[in-house]
């Protein structure tokens, strides 16, 4: 009694849905009366979400692991919660090689980890943190929501389909009412995640129908989603994009390749003519919708020549960035038994080259932004910046109210962020 709150430090690798897997799993955490705090040397538990898509991303997170040695040493009652993608691949063998780790909570677990947690407390592995103050929940201005989990794709490069399993979709009441939750907190954008979200259904309500549902919260000024998949855009989702002025026209649509050929290796169910009809598709129906993509580069066997369809697709796509990845063999995927046979050169050198594709892509959308009226959702606590629709980064000429929306002339960018006035007429 008389206890200050445990304090938790919480730290996510990877994804959108690592990071909301993570938030989720401090929201239990903050119902066993942890607080959270920046401060890693202040916490009493620490909480890592790993991510293992790619090698490299499992390394950041291991070696990350690795480091919390010292946190351990200072902290000898601590807690040092280990979830997400990584753990889940790797399992008790993750205990093995870090003893310091206290509890692993793989991706699959997320909606066992309150009785996981609660489990740990009370049998004496740890002093049960329940009697000090519950943590606040997190409102911040632009929110996540999970709307199904796991993925029944096949892709041949993908891990997630073991390590988060097969898709499973949240009910539509739960959704609604974790976004009314985040709006009475504060929560102005709610973004809807999934690994195909898109593919997200329950009984006869569509993707769309949920579109509209979540727009029609009290106190929710915009909608995003992510990722949706390619192969199932259709033109329900784009119409309710179009139909509802809450959702942002801005889509994410992941080609992962411009070549037929590697796109039928990677077993992505489309076609480069497929995937660009459907941009087509979405931007006949969405006015003023802007794309954006993730492009997976050096796959086994990919060509220069196949390279270059990747690049002349993210031109024909008219994408304004890109997400872009060098590709990493994971064991266990069926392209990990083809030869990683792409120089690492030369996966460097596409990598290159795509980068200064998107950053060209980039600028030259932000450059016909000039002059042109835009609306800002203001996220800072410094109050001058925020997002547009297109969910480029803005910064404004002077304050405005966090959580509020402003139109604003764009004056001119810094790098890959919009400048602007606010408007400050009176309607
Ligand atoms: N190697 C490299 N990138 C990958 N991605 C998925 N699997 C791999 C892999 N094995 C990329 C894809 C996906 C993004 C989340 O990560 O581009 O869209
Ligand atoms: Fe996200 Fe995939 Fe990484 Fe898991 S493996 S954190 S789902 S990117």
């Amino acid at each position: 009694m008389g206890n200050s709150p445990r304090k938790l430090y919480a730290h996510a690798f990877g994804c959108q849905m690592s990071a909301a897997d993570v938030a989720e799993m401090s929201d239990s955490l903050a119902e066993r009366g942890f607080a959270l705090t920046s401060e890693l040397s202040d916490a009493d538990a620490v909480l890592v979400g790993t991510c293992t898509v790619r090698d490299h991303a499992e390394h950041r997170a291991l070696s990350y692991i690795g480091r919390l040695r010292e946190w351990k040493r200072d902290h000898p009652s601590g807690t040092l919660i280990v979830a997400g993608c990584a753990a889940e691949r790797l399992g008790p063998e993750l205990k093995k090689r870090f003893p310091h780790v206290d509890l692993v909570a793989g991706s699959k677990s997320v909606a066992d980890f309150p009785a996981l947690i609660g489990s740990y407390f009370s049998s004496g592995a740890a002093a049960d943190p329940l009697r000090g103050r519950p943590g606040s929940a997190t409102g911040g201005v632009c929110g996540s929501v999970t709307i199904m989990r796991g993925c029944d794709s096949a892709c041949s490069y993908c891990i997630v389909p073991s390590v988060r399993g097969p898709e499973s979709h949240r009910a539509a009441g739960e959704i609604l009412a974790e976004v009314r939750r985040k709006a009475a907190a504060g929560t102005r954008e709610v973004t809807l995640l999934g690994q195909a979200v898109n593919r997200w259904r329950q009984g006869t309500a569509s993707f769309a129908d949920l579109l509209g549902l979540v727009a029609s919260v009290p106190g929710i000024e915009r909608v995003r989603f992510m990722s949706p998949h390619p192969l199932h855009l259709d033109e329900t989702a784009c119409r309710a994009m179009a139909e509802n002025p809450k959702v942002c026209p801005s889509l994410h649509l992941p080609a992962q390749s411009g070549s037929d050929r590697v796109l039928g290796l990677m077993r992505r169910g489309y076609t480069r003519a497929d995937f660009l009809g459907k941009v087509a598709m979405a931007r006949r129906l969405v006015p003023g919708l802007t794309v954006t993509t993730d492009l997976l580069l050096g796959f086994p066997s990919e060509t220069e020549e196949d390279f270059r369809a990747s690049l002349s697709l993210f031109e024909e796509m008219g994408a304004v960035s890109a997400f872009c990845f060098k590709y990493s063999p994971r064991a266990g995927t069926p392209s990990a038994s083809l030869q990683d046979d792409v120089p690492r050169e030369v996966k460097e050198e596409r990598l290159a080259r795509l980068h200064s594709l998107a950053a060209e892509r980039s600028a030259a959308y932000l450059d016909s932004l000039r002059g042109k009226e835009i609306s800002v959702l203001v996220e800072t606590a410094g109050a001058d910046s925020g997002r547009g629709l297109d969910g480029f980064k803005a910064r404004l000429d002077g304050p405005a109210l966090t959580g509020t929306t402003v139109r604003a002339v764009v004056s001119g960018r810094v790098g890959n962020l919009i400048l602007a006035d606010i408007l400050r007429r009176h309607a």
